[in-house]
């Protein structure tokens, strides 16, 4: 059931000059509810000039730490993040849905290992979470951060990185690539590359001895890393991403327009949330089954619209849909017939689907 939960901000301040970080203020009776793993986002809302906006954000805090923490950076034109950055003060209520998100591994103290983590920008906010919560509670894991900002003056968390680095000295190591300012380490300028990651591969990571990879940034950099790991031998399973939504690529275009083509007219869809069922018709004007749903006067969670986020997950009990772009559920997700709502064009007459999962 898509649940919003009025929250006071308890604390706002400025990390960098674009980004914010805010606490909130759980209250005890959600505080269960609330509980997290490293990793997750939470789904924040607010109406902005009369329009109903939503947007998720990564904990950076970790779950050891009973803590509810995001950084909001402020994008151009973003419609929530200048709200956040201009506006929002403690105090503030602000409609907050339960934590999700599937980007973590298992804390294991039992057996030791060796982590990876690449980020960009905001993109750490997630990883901060997930490398306070394993250096934490797994003695004698090992993490290695490669984190890449424009300038010296945007890193986000620096001096929380910096702490880390000094509390964990002999598990944790950071590397810092700026694309904005040249430094005397030449490798350590400009964007990761291929070249880089092999010049990696070859004196600072063990890529046998790697147990996971996390990456959080842009798809273009997700995917290179991905894909030059893959080629050193890291198993695909073992790496795990988080993606920023910027729209999506020629290829994923061209996919789109497949898909679309495969569209069924007027499908009766059954939408099964809270344990109740809605009905409607498909208007023609939408192509997938939550702004189908939204329309016809459903109250359905959602979040990015893109893809990323997984808010919108459910589970198809009847009939078929194809999905225009996943980003979010894992290949054993979608084995389980999961899908995307925000994603999913109807290609039968009547579709089922369960928002109870
Ligand atoms: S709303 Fe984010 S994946 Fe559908």
């Amino acid at each position: 059931m898509a649940e919003f939960h009025s929250i006071k901000v308890a604390d706002i301040y400025k990390e960098t000059k674009d980004t914010s970080v805010v606490t909130f203020d759980i209250p005890e009776h959600l505080q269960e509810d609330f509980g997290f793993i490293q990793g997750q986002h939470l789904t924040l809302k607010k109406e902005i000039n009369g329009e109903d906006v939503r947007r998720s954000y990564s904990l950076c805090s970790s779950p050891v730490d009973r803590e509810w923490k995001v950084a909001i950076k402020q994008i151009p034109g973003g419609a929530f993040s200048t709200y956040a950055n201009t506006e929002l003060k403690a105090g503030d209520m602000l409609e907050i849905m339960e934590p999700s998100g599937n980007f973590y591994v298992k804390v294991d103290a039992a057996t030791p290992k060796n982590y990876i983590a690449f980020a960009a920008g905001s993109g750490i906010t997630p990883m901060l979470s997930i490398i306070k919560t394993h250096l934490k509670l797994e003695p004698e894991c090992t993490f290695k951060l490669f984190y890449l900002n424009r300038t010296a003056k945007s890193i986000i968390f620096k001096e929380e990185i910096e702490q880390l680095k000094n509390k964990y000295f002999q598990r944790f190591h950071t590397f810092h690539f700026l694309t904005k300012e040249q430094r005397d380490i030449e490798f350590l300028n400009g964007r990761f590359t291929s070249e880089k990651l092999k010049t990696l591969t070859d004196n600072f990571i063990d890529i046998d001895d790697t147990a996971h990879c996390f990456i959080c940034g842009p798809q273009e950099m997700i995917f290179l890393i991905r894909d030059e790991f893959v080629n050193a031998g890291l198993s695909k399973d073992k790496i795990h991403y988080e993606l920023f939504y910027s729209g999506n690529s020629e290829e994923e275009n061209k996919h789109i327009a497949e898909v679309l083509e495969h569209k069924a007219e007027g499908t009766k869809v059954t939408i099964i949330d809270g344990g109740k069922e809605f009905q409607f018709i498909m208007d023609d004007e939408y192509d997938n089954l939550l702004d189908g749903a939204l329309a016809a006067g459903a109250d359905l969670p959602f979040a990015c619209k893109g893809g990323v986020c997984s808010t919108c997950k459910c589970k198809i009990i009847e009939g078929s849909v194809e999905m225009k772009v996943n980003y979010a559920l894992a290949e054993e997700e979608v084995a389980k017939n999961l899908i995307l709502s925000c994603q999913a064009v109807p290609t039968s007459e009547e579709v089922v689907v369960d928002f109870d999962v």
